[in-house]
């Protein structure tokens, strides 16, 4: 079993992500969430299981009692220093839906930090109060040199990495697979489909979970479609080679809709410019989606888009029956109470009470 108590913090963060994934999975599901590359198909799957049964149930008066009893023992810190909707706002939801209390950290000139205090005392003295602490950071990495420095402390609280600085976002990862799984539930699955990314792919870090996750599927094609300056980098190229997988690289959008079966749009991530207003330089007039754009995609085809957006898709598109990206967004609210019921081991819990109910 490999547990961060037993390796050091030079060589933990010396591993490959391949080989750090197992440690915040010790025992087969999830102890901290912190990178994609800790889930397994089989771990997304059961994630995917459990976030329907919690939706399912949540249906009914009876479900919504039984749920807020699940976590009614403990309580939630969110520690966002970053701005955030979607993810602060299901987390909330998602705790709330368990029954969890919450506390919350989102303008750090409130905090002790504004007096020089450090991340890592901020994190421990949370986790004196707190017995989950979901944070999002600008910083790459912190999140996961948080969870080894509890795993290593008197009070080994659970991390859940909410977006950390321009590499990992995993819970929304593993929501636009929830996403996916759905949206192909009666088209035989991920499995097989061609996922075209679209825009700020250097500095997305959604997208870069996301590649990731789909590795997991056979024979899933990814096609990168970006402005030169913005497009996939070579980490992630690298990673996608390293497994096999079928990609390519390109700038025109409107040639790949035809053969896309997912098309993932973000917006410009201008908040990481070098100097600002860089990123109003570059052309992107081409990277976005209106009713012409509809014209070109195939009827059976998904748009995602991990939110916000800017003009990217024209509000228009909103009514095409193949934009699902409100649904993903809400579906990050279930996966994310999946999620904290299982690091709270809790899913059997959950899913007897879904059979027995018809959930
Ligand atoms: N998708 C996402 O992370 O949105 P927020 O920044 O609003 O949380």
């Amino acid at each position: 079993m490999s547990l961060l108590s037993d390796i050091s913090w030079d060589d933990f963060e010396g591993l490959a992500l391949l080989e750090k994934g197992p440690f915040f999975c010790p025992d087969g599901r999830e102890a901290h969430v912190i990178l994609a590359q800790q889930f397994t198909r089989e771990r997304l799957d059961s994630l995917g299981e459990l976030a329907t049964c919690i939706r399912r149930i949540s249906k009914t008066h009876d479900g919504m009692d039984f749920l807020q009893g699940v976590l009614s023992h403990k309580r939630a810190m969110l520690y966002f220093s970053q701005p955030s909707t979607r993810t602060f706002l299901s987390f909330c939801a998602a705790c709330e839906i368990l029954g969890m209390k919450l506390g919350e950290v989102r303008d750090t000139s409130m905090s002790s930090e504004f007096k020089g205090e450090s991340q890592e005392d901020s994190v421990r003295s949370f986790s004196s109060y707190f017995d989950l602490i979901v944070m999002r950071s600008k910083i790459g990495g912190l999140a996961e040199r948080m969870a080894w420095m509890l795993s290593n402390s008197e009070r080994t609280v659970p991390i859940i990495n909410a977006g950390s600085g321009k590499d990992q976002h995993p819970t929304q990862a593993v929501l636009d697979i929830y996403t996916l799984q759905r949206s192909f539930e009666k088209t035989g699955g991920i499995d097989g489909k061609r996922i075209v990314f679209v825009g700020d792919l250097l500095r997305g870090r959604t997208v870069r979970s996301l590649s990731f996750l789909l590795t997991q599927y056979r024979d899933v094609e990814q096609v990168f479609v970006a402005p030169d300056q913005l497009q996939i980098g070579e980490d992630i190229q690298q990673m996608l080679s390293a497994a096999g997988v079928k990609f390519s690289l390109s700038d025109d959008l409107r040639g790949e809709l035809p053969n896309a079966d997912a098309i993932y749009m973000t917006r410009i991530q201008d908040e990481w410019d070098e100097k600002g207003g860089d990123s109003a330089k570059i052309d992107i007039s081409s990277f976005s989606l209106g009713l012409d754009e509809l014209e070109l995609m195939k009827q059976a085809a998904v748009i995602m888009h991990p939110l916000p957006r800017r003009t990217e898709i024209a509000p228009e598109v909103d009514h095409d029956s193949r934009a699902v990206y409100w649904r993903q967004m809400r579906n990050g609210m279930w996966v994310r109470a999946a999620m904290s019921a299982t690091i709270f081991g809790k899913q059997d819990m959950v899913l007897e009470y879904g059979e027995m109910h018809g959930a």
